[in-house]
């Protein structure tokens, strides 16, 4: 596909649209089959050394801050085990402390031996070392997500402070690493953000397909109250997507949250056509705007839905976005969950053999 392919897509109208969802759902079945794999998703601590202008719990933001007990985090994963959703993710803010690397560690290798190695561990721990990444991959975790948020370097600047700690080249030679340390690696972006244009969400797709991932996440940017994105935001009250200007959306206009949800599906369709054999979830995000955002990310061809496990008592902290939804509703999905499997992307196999 061509970048003007694409872009075709993500401008298409509401019939063309059924149509891509249809076809990227028939290539997914065939190609890595109709299950949906789940993902326990623990929230490790919200304690963060970045501040990015658009997330809810940026260093700056006024917020209690909390890191999860050794014991809630085996409690958790026993729920996850037991409740036999294959996989958990450790997700937290970004730490590099020893402290913080030998904790995770410790914890890989618990979950591990609690679940007789039968729990995946996929980890979304931010930027570190080659030897942290090494040294969790060899305590037993094999998957590891880190989105690059946005593959526009110009529109990376406008998002995050301009200092050492938030250097997009540094972002991409971590996903290098997280690929050379052994794990599956999963990137992803968030889509309709302020600033960003069509043409820099086509160039994400490509952007993806180059990096040649084995998972991925994107969602839709959400309004974060508090953050310094948020109070700048004009909402564009186009119609139609494709009423949505560059001149709008360069001096600030951002699409609203129906076409922001719209485009995620569309990217999402699109990005399987690209990569028929990856995996790509059906992120949190889609459920803030809408009940059934990740229900309908399944089908636009999705397969991975990641339900949140963490201790009710931390679920308000870990705030990245207005209305995050606190719970997920599996009957929604019931026939097609493959409980109790791994469901490791077939990408990362096809390119061991
Ligand atoms: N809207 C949508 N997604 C967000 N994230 C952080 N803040 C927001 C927001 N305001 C996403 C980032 C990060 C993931 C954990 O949460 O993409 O990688």
């Amino acid at each position: 596909m061509t970048t003007e392919d694409i872009k075709k897509i993500l401008l298409a109208n509401r019939h063309e649209s059924q149509e891509l969802f249809a076809k990227a759902v028939a290539l997914r079945n065939k190609t890595i089959g109709d299950g949906v794999y789940l993902r326990g998703l623990l929230e490790y601590s919200n304690i963060c050394r970045k501040n990015c202008l658009y997330c809810g719990i940026r260093s700056s933001m006024d917020c209690e801050r909390y890191e999860l007990s050794d014991e809630q985090v085996i409690d958790a994963a026993r729920f996850a085990y037991e409740s036999n959703y294959g996989s958990m993710v450790l997700q937290s803010g970004e730490n590099s402390s020893k402290e913080f690397v030998d904790k995770i560690t410790k914890l890989v290798k618990e979950i591990k031996r609690i679940s007789s190695n039968k729990l995946g561990i996929t980890l979304s721990l931010g930027e570190q070392s080659y030897e942290t990444y090494r040294r969790w991959f060899d305590a037993g975790a094999h998957r590891y997500l880190l989105r690059i948020e946005t593959s526009d370097k110009q529109l990376y600047k406008k998002l995050h402070p301009n200092d050492a700690v938030h250097d997009f080249n540094a972002r991409l030679e971590a996903l290098y690493n997280i690929r050379r340390a052994g794990y599956q690696v999963g990137s992803g972006v968030m889509i309709g953000l302020p600033y960003q244009t069509m043409e820099s969400m086509v160039n994400d797709l490509l952007f993806l397909q180059e990096l040649d991932i084995d998972m991925c996440g994107m969602g839709p940017y959400i309004v974060s109250s508090g953050t310094p994105l948020a109070t700048q935001l004009k909402i564009s009250d186009a119609k139609e997507l494709h009423e949505m200007s560059n001149r709008d959306v360069e001096s600030g206009y951002i699409y609203s949250e129906k076409f922001r949800l719209e485009l995620t599906y569309r990217m999402i369709a699109a990005l399987r056509l690209l990569m028929p054999d990856i995996n790509i979830a059906a992120t949190t995000a889609l459920q803030a705007i809408d009940p059934m955002g990740r229900v309908n990310a399944i089908e636009a061809g999705a397969n991975v839905i990641m339900p949140n496990i963490s201790p009710n008592e931390v679920r308000e902290n870990y705030f990245l976005y207005d209305n995050k939804p606190l719970d997920f509703d599996s009957h929604l999905l019931e026939g097609n969950i493959r409980y109790g499997e791994w469901g490791d992307s077939l990408r990362f196999k096809n390119r061991r053999q």
